[in-house]
């Protein structure tokens, strides 16, 4: 799969998606979350909407007493975060692709390659 240069290292910052167009048409979303990065495309597993270019939020957790099964608390984490496509609010896991609803459901993913100062996707 050839390396094809999407952007710079300068360009990407944490927790800020980055949205790009490939010279094949294909729109793609990096994410650089704990210094690693991520790349989906834009198309979501849904109805093909496009994912990337939704809200970027924490995980939605709970917390439930384990004999009453009770909700004690309910937060955003700051450890795991979701790209949520716009159209129906289906939710993907930022690190997997996965759809955190129904693990049926997933992105595409690309792996991104640093090289120097250039951020590389395989295509
Ligand atoms: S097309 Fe993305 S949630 Fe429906």
């Amino acid at each position: 799969m050839p390396e094809v240069p999407v952007a710079k290292t300068s360009q990407i910052e944490e927790l800020k998606p980055f949205v790009v167009k490939t010279a094949d048409g294909r729109k793609i979303g990096i994410y650089k979350f704990k210094g690693k990065y991520y790349a989906y495309e834009n198309v979501c597993a849904h109805e093909g909407g496009p994912a990337v270019e939704g809200v970027f939020v924490g995980h939605n957790t709970c917390e439930f007493d384990p004999v009453s099964g009770k909700r004690l608390k309910e937060y955003f984490s700051t450890e795991k975060y979701d790209i949520i496509c716009p159209w129906h609010g289906i939710q993907y896991d930022l690190e997997t692709g996965v759809c955190t609803g129904d693990s049926r459901m997933e992105l595409t993913s690309y792996e991104v390659v640093i090289d120097g100062e250039d951020v590389k996707v395989k295509l």
